[in-house]
């Protein structure tokens, strides 16, 4: 197998060293990604400094056709980059194809912004000062855009780093997850195939010290990172910088006296495993109306020991590995910590290599990393509250606020929750791990700053400039 180049300002290059790739699951070699050296990543950085004032002007046409021909090309190549998914995350190959269907959309939600984007015309005649008088508002890029996503959706995170900016008219400079970069350079190929001019992309593969000088180079205004609490630190590195933070959280489902229990055990249940825990929105924590507490349980250790754990090459496998065996020792640390403490384990809590079976635990201590911390692993915890005021505080109890999900069929216990719940989404009727790419995500406290969803953005990595017009009879 030879080893994939990176993208270095549109062009397809090797560089000094190379990564290699094994599959998390059973350690099967995967293959090389080129690592570009320090020169060539000074190169990406001048040529996507150099491009933005043209890339800036680019017509809507040539963005959004772009933009359209990768959602394309995503599309046609879909079963490739689902088992390269797959191979290089260990992520079930069910999962897989789902997030590449979702990446599909967001190119083309991305093409569709760009062409309704119209601008906004102000009237300033509303004084006598304003007389004659007239605004236009248009969005401006705020300049290349360095983005940094991570290795748990090695396609869709990219996805919403790349589209938008492309959208706005920004070049971006994208490092990759270092355990997941080749579905990001296949997506390379697809960008390498249009009509954007050198400099408005590169794809660079390189572990994470590398990348150091990137987070204070004047060159890339603009931050936008997925990952884990470090981000607080590009912030703190570079506080002249737009930074957009997606950083995870604690995620809570709240079931309600009055629902369907069978249905949110089985949405409990998926949802707390899939991709073996590791989504920002994941349930991590489980709070349940004493009422239903004992019947709800009940059900969701049944359907948690049904979930089909292991190959994630397997069509039925819901719970594949985690992304390294480290991260799997230090989940079940986090269990046996917490059962040390009093907890009851009432399933789960082994390991078989970087696989950790779904796990549930309950009377954990208040204290607890598996309660207060992002355990990032297939964990739920639950918790016992009497009615919907205890459930929301608990909810908000909590350093993070990304998603929660409610189920009830009471719509004023749903406006409730909207009303109260501090976090940026919540869903109702289902668990807080459902995000459709047009919707504004992102989390309040240790969760992050700014947000993400096509739209959102795009407004992001933009700002509102006016002209004034002056003697215009309107
Ligand atoms: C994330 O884990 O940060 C993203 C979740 C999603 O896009 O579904």
């Amino acid at each position: 197998m030879t080893t994939r180049p990176f993208w270095l300002s549109g062009a397809a290059a090797t560089g000094d060293s190379e990564i290699t790739l094994t599959n998390p699951y059973d350690g099967h070699h995967v293959g090389e990604v080129s690592v570009p050296s320090a020169d060539q990543i000074e190169e990406a950085v001048a040529a996507a400094d150099s491009v933005a004032a043209t890339a800036a002007a680019l017509p809507a046409h040539t963005r959004a056709e772009a933009l359209l021909h990768v959602s394309r090309g995503l599309a046609a190549r879909a079963e490739e980059i689902a088992r390269t998914i797959t191979a290089e995350s260990g992520k079930p190959i069910k999962w897989a194809r789902a997030e590449v269907d979702r990446a599909v959309s967001v190119f083309r939600l991305a093409a569709e912004e760009v062409r309704h984007d119209n601008g906004v015309l102000q009237r300033l005649d509303t004084d006598p000062s304003g007389d004659g008088r007239m605004g236009m508002v248009r969005r401006v890029p705020k300049g290349p855009v360095l983005g940094i996503s991570p290795f748990n959706f090695p396609i869709n995170l990219v996805a919403h780093k790349v589209a938008p900016a492309i959208a706005v008219g920004a070049p971006i400079l994208l490092k990759p997850a270092p355990a997941t970069p080749m579905s990001a350079l296949i997506l390379g190929e697809l960008l390498a195939e249009t009509d954007l001019p050198p400099g408005m992309f590169s794809v660079l593969p390189m572990p994470n010290e590398r990348a150091a000088p990137l987070l204070t180079d004047p060159r890339l205004p603009v931050v936008s990172f997925t990952g884990g609490q470090f981000g607080w630190e590009i912030q703190r590195l570079a506080p002249h910088k737009h930074v957009t933070l997606e950083l995870g959280g604690n995620a809570a489902a709240v079931v309600l006296a009055d629902a369907d229990l069978e249905r949110a055990a089985r949405r409990v249940a998926v949802f707390a495993n899939n991709a073996a825990g590791q989504v920002c929105i994941g349930v991590q924590r489980v709070v349940v109306d004493d009422a239903v507490y004992d019947a709800f349980t009940d059900r969701l250790v049944t359907e948690v020991e049904a979930l089909p754990t292991g190959d994630p090459s397997a069509p039925e496998t819901e719970v594949g590995p985690m992304i390294n065996e480290d991260a799997a020792v230090r989940v079940l640390d986090w269990v046996e910590e917490a059962v040390a403490a009093g907890a009851k384990l009432l399933t789960g809590g082994t390991r078989e290599g970087s696989t950790v079976a779904p796990t549930v635990l309950a009377e954990v201590p208040g204290d607890a990393k598996v309660l207060r911390e992002e355990v990032f692993g297939p964990v739920a915890v639950l918790q016992r509250v009497s009615g919907a005021e205890e459930a929301f505080a608990a909810v908000n109890d909590s350093a993070y606020g990304l998603q929660a999900g409610v189920f009830t069929r009471d719509i004023q216990v749903a406006f409730r929750a909207h009303r109260e719940l501090e976090v940026g989404g919540v869903v109702i009727g289902d668990v807080p791990t459902y995000r459709a790419d047009q919707m504004p995500y992102g989390g309040i406290k240790k969760s992050g700053v700014g947000k993400e969803g096509v739209r959102s953005a795009m407004t992001d990595l933009s700002y509102e400039r006016v002209m004034v017009l002056t003697g215009i009879q309107l």
